[in-house]
């Protein structure tokens, strides 16, 4: 029999009371907590609160933890690796699990293997080494970004973001020479333009308007995008946007940067999502799932592009070898069926969550791809109004009955679980969640 939820407590629990006081105390309030989940341990697609309590993890540390919590074989590797080398820093030394890994990448990523990896510590670090390398290379200074993205805090990053105001609010001045586009989202087109039209429209505002006015093409030195918007609330755009943006890029010499950190790393049933819509980027950002939880970014462009030369970008701690060895047993069980395990049960998850689209009135949409499927909760399916509370209290009750489930974007519920994740743990999952869409 599945295992299920247990809740031992009152939620939170007495020790989760205490340490949550505490966090008050110490801990930064910038974060965006909503329900007071307080983890200690964790195994496959569950964790144990400080209380004994046990949930069901749809979340994934964010989209994070590809392998479960603690995979057996992560773990053994990287308490082997620890025992071994910690740190050298790649940016001075040279040490094999760097130069592996950077390999595997190269191999892996879409496009010939010809190819370098600049290693970093996070998303949003790769991203800005993405950012300043087709700067370097092309010696143009603008980027194209599209509204609903998020590529990350740190000041570059931020700028190309454009999908919440209280990420920018009084952070201004803003890195310079960014034009933010519309998204291509066929539930929200852009305009009411209808959906069939969304991606001949956009690409000849760009063309013709964009290009024309504010951001001459000589001067654009990339496109950055999500294949699919992950904080923007998990959209996939039309199957012929990215090869119509391609040709756009390809006319007038413009790079196109991937911000594969969310959708990444089997997420959506392929090692990588631009996979589904078969064009190649010139950069490939990841970070999030490629090392089940420890941390680590990479940045990947052909090697005629990362051609850069020594000493104009480095990172102290980016490509440590604990992470490496966790980023390359993380790549071999992704290869090994967990990239098949998300498109499978992922689209069996799908299928189940647009029954549910059908049952209940406040679910107006249901996307996605493999493992990163989001459901969108309005008013009522005519007026498609967000309702941006509603999804906050489903999200809420969730956890109130042990189920983790994270939002995305202002008023979509995410599923991002482990990629290790089965039919009967969704079915668990799927229950605890229509029992909450029936009560709310
Ligand atoms: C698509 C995308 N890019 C970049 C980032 C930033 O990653 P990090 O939080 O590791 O800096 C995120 C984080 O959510 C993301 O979803």
């Amino acid at each position: 029999m599945a295992l299920k939820p247990e809740l031992k407590t009152s939620l939170p629990g007495p020790r989760a009371k205490e340490l949550l006081k505490k966090d008050e105390d110490f801990i930064s309030p910038s974060y965006t907590r909503s329900y007071p989940a307080v983890i200690e341990k964790g195994n496959g697609v569950w964790v144990y609160d400080v209380d004994g309590n046990r949930f069901l993890d749809m979340a994934a540390g964010i989209a994070v933890l590809t392998t479960g919590h603690c995979h057996p074989e992560v773990v053994k590797a990287v308490q082997e690796q620890a025992a071994k080398l910690i740190h050298m820093s790649g940016t001075d030394f040279y040490y094999p699990y760097q130069i592996e890994l950077a390999e595997k990448l190269a191999e892996i990523a879409p496009g010939s293997k010809n190819k370098r990896v600049f290693f970093s510590n996070s998303g949003t670090e790769a991203n800005e080494a993405a950012l300043k390398l087709a700067r370097y290379k092309t010696r143009r200074p603008i980027f194209v970004a599209f509204f609903g993205a998020f590529h990350g805090r740190t000041f570059g990053s931020m700028s190309i973001s454009a999908s919440k105001a209280i990420h920018r609010r009084h952070f201004s001045p803003l890195v310079p020479q960014v034009v933010h586009v519309p998204y291509p989202n066929p539930y929200r087109p852009f305009f009411g333009v209808a959906p069939e039209k969304l991606t001949d429209t956009l690409l000849d505002y760009i063309e013709n308007y964009v290009f024309n006015t504010i951001a001459p093409p000589e001067d654009v030195a990339a496109f950055i995008f999500e294949p699919v918007q992950g904080e923007g609330g998990y959209v996939v755009p039309p199957q012929d946007f990215f090869p119509k943006l391609k040709n756009l890029a390809e006319k007038f010499e413009i790079l196109l940067i991937d911000d594969e950190v969310q959708a990444g790393m089997g997420r959506t049933g392929r090692m990588f999502a631009i996979e589904h819509f078969d064009i190649i980027p010139d950069i490939v950002t990841l970070a999030k799932g490629i090392a089940s939880g420890f941390p680590l970014g990479a940045t990947i462009a052909k090697k005629s592009l990362m051609d850069w030369e020594s000493g104009t970008h480095a990172s102290t701690f980016g490509g440590n070898p604990v992470s490496c060895v966790a980023a390359l047993k993380t790549i071999e069980l992704l290869e090994r069926g967990l990239v098949e395990n998300a498109r499978v049960v992922g689209g069996y998850l799908k299928e189940k969550l647009l029954e549910l689209k059908e049952e209940f009135e406040f679910i107006g949409d249901v996307r996605g791809l493999g493992l990163m499927i989001g459901v969108e909760i309005v008013k009522d399916k005519t007026s498609k109004t967000p309702d941006a509370k509603l999804r906050n209290k489903i999200v809420d009750e969730a956890f109130y009955k042990g189920l983790l489930l994270l939002g995305a974007g202002p008023n979509t519920v995410r599923w991002c679980p482990a990629l290790v994740v089965t039919k009967e743990e969704l079915d668990v999952a799927l229950e605890i969640f229509r029992d909450v869409l029936k009560k709310i």
